[in-house]
C-alpha cells in the first residue's frame, strides 16, 4: 500500500524519547511501586471559572459550528489582552484560535515552510518540535543552548547556525525543558539576526505565567519584530487546563489571512462552549497560576537544595516552568544511562536529557508537578544512586 512520506518522517520519532517513561509504566503495571517524575501536568485542578462557564454555555446550547477564526467573545478577550501586552492594536485580524498550542504550532509551521526550507530551533527543545518541523518536509537546524549560558539562546550562536535556506526561528520562552526565560535585550539581539536574515519568529509562550521571578518578554511585544513574529499559547499551563485544548496564534494580519484556510481545513472551527470558557478565563487574572507558580518554585528550590551535597550532581534553579534539569555528567554516566540505572536501582523515573536534544545529553529532567514529599524522596534516591556510582568508581580505581 502507498503511504505519504509524512508518515515516514514522523514514524518512530517519539518512541525512543519515551523509553524510560514507558519502562517505568510497564514496571508499575507489573506491580513495582515507581516514583514517577517524568511528565509534567499541572497538579492543581483547572481554574474553576472554566467548568462554570462550560456548564452555562452548554445549557445555552453553545454547541453549534463556529467560524474558522474563533468565537467573537474569545477574539475580543484575546484582542484586549494582547493589545494591553504589546501596546499595539491587536484585533481579530491578528488572531486565529486553535485547540491548544500544539495544533497552533503545527498549522503555523505548515503555513510558513516546506521541503527545501530550514527551521532553526534551540537545542535542548520541547519533545514535539522535531515532529512539527519534519511534518512540513523542512529540515531542523539545532541552535546549541549552552549550560554555561543558563541555556539562554545567544544571538552569535544563532547567527553561526543560519543556513541559506533558513526561513523560521522556533523560539520557546519560558523554555521547556530548561526553564530559561529570555530577557527583552536578548530577544532584541536575536531579533536583529532574524531581521538580517529575513526569518520569521514563532514564539511558543505557553509558560508565560509560570515564571519564578523577573518579567516576561516577547518578540511580539517588540515593535521592530512584530511584523515577523507569531506568538502561540493556550490555557493549558496558565489555567491548569490542558484537556480543554484551547489555544491561539497571534501574528500579522497578512500572515493570519494565510493561516486561516489552513486552520479551517484542519478544524472547521473550534467548540463554542470551550471558547466561551476560555474568554471568561483570560478576561481576568488566572485563578490558579499564582498557586501553581508558587508550588513549582518552592519544589524547584527544595530539589536544588537537597541535591547540592550529592556527589557528581549539579542542579541549577530553573527560572520558570514545570521541570528542573540536573547535570549528572560528573558521575561518568550519560543522562540516559543515569536515568535507566535510577529506574532499575531506585525505582525513580525521570527523563533523560537526550530526549530533548544533544545539548542535554549529560542531564536528567525532573518533573516538579508532584507533592513536596515526593521531591524530597526523589532527591534522596538520586543522591543515593550517585553515591553508589561514586563508590563503584573508587573501587574500580583502587
Ligand atoms: C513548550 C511547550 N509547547 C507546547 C506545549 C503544548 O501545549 P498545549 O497543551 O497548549 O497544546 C507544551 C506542553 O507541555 C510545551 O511544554
Amino acid at each position: 500500500m502507498h503511504y505519504a512520506t509524512i508518515s515516514n518522517r514522523l514514524g518512530g520519532l517519539g518512541s525512543d524519547k519515551w523509553a524510560v517513561h514507558l519502562s517505568a509504566r510497564a514496571m508499575k503495571e507489573a506491580g513495582t511501586p515507581i516514583l514517577e517524575l517524568t511528565i509534567g501536568e499541572p497538579d492543581v485542578g483547572p481554574d474553576p471559572v472554566l467548568a462554570d462557564v462550560v456548564a452555562s454555555a452548554l445549557a445555552e446550547g453553545r454547541i453549534g459550528y463556529s467560524n474558522g477564526r474563533g468565537e467573537p467573545p474569545l477574539l475580543n478577550a484575546l484582542s484586549k489582552r494582547y493589545t494591553a501586552r504589546t501596546r499595539r492594536q491587536i484585533g481579530p485580524e491578528n488572531i486565529v484560535c486553535f485547540p491548544g498550542t500544539q495544533t497552533a504550532l503545527f498549522a503555523v509551521m505548515l503555513t510558513l515552510v516546506e521541503k527545501g526550507d530550514a527551521v532553526l530551533v534551540g537545542d535542548p527543545l520541547y519533545a514535539t518540535y522535531e515532529g512539527v518541523i519534519r511534518s512540513t518536509g523542512a529540515e531542523m537546524v539545532p541552535v546549541p543552548l549552552k549550560p554555561e549560558h543558563g541555556f539562554h539562546m545567544r544571538a552569535d550562536i544563532l547567527e553561526q547556525a543560519i543556513t541559506p535556506n533558513a526561513r523560521v526561528l522556533l523560539l520557546n520562552t519560558p523554555h521547556n525543558p530548561t526553564g530559561a526565560v529570555l530577557t527583552a535585550e536578548e530577544l532584541a539581539a536575536i531579533g536583529d539576526v532574524c531581521r538580517k536574515h529575513d526569518l520569521w519568529i514563532i514564539a511558543d509562550e505557553v509558560y508565560e505565567e509560570l515564571i519564578f521571578g523577573g518579567g516576561f518578554a516577547s518578540p511580539l511585544d517588540n515593535a521592530d519584530l512584530a511584523e515577523r513574529t507569531i506568538s502561540v499559547s493556550s490555557i493549558s499551563k496558565s489555567h491548569a487546563a490542558p484537556g480543554f485544548r484551547s489555544g491561539w496564534a497571534i501574528g500579522p494580519a497578512a500572515f493570519c489571512e494565510r493561516l486561516l484556510p489552513v486552520a479551517e481545513t484542519m478544524l472547521f472551527g473550534n467548540q463554542p462552549f470551550i471558547a466561551d470558557a476560555t474568554a471568561a478565563a483570560i478576561e481576568r487574572p488566572s485563578g490558579v497560576s499564582a498557586t501553581l507558580r508558587a508550588s513549582l518554585k518552592r519544589r524547584a528550590a527544595l530539589l536544588v537544595d537537597a541535591l547540592s551535597p550529592a556527589s557528581g550532581i549539579s542542579c541549577a534553579m530553573p527560572e520558570a516552568g514545570m521541570f528542573a534539569l540536573a547535570d549528572v555528567s560528573a558521575t561518568g554516566l550519560s543522562g540516559e544511562a543515569f536515568a535507566l540505572g535510577l529506574l532499575a536501582d531506585e525505582h525513580l523515573a525521570v527523563m533523560p536529557g537526550s530526549s530533548f536534544g544533544d545539548e542535554a545529553d549529560g542531564f536528567i529532567r525532573i518533573s516538579l508537578t508532584v507533592p513536596d514529599a515526593d521531591i524530597e524522596e526523589a532527591a534522596r534516591r538520586i543522591s543515593r544512586f550517585a553515591a553508589a556510582l561514586n563508590e563503584e568508581k573508587k573501587v574500580a580505581e583502587a
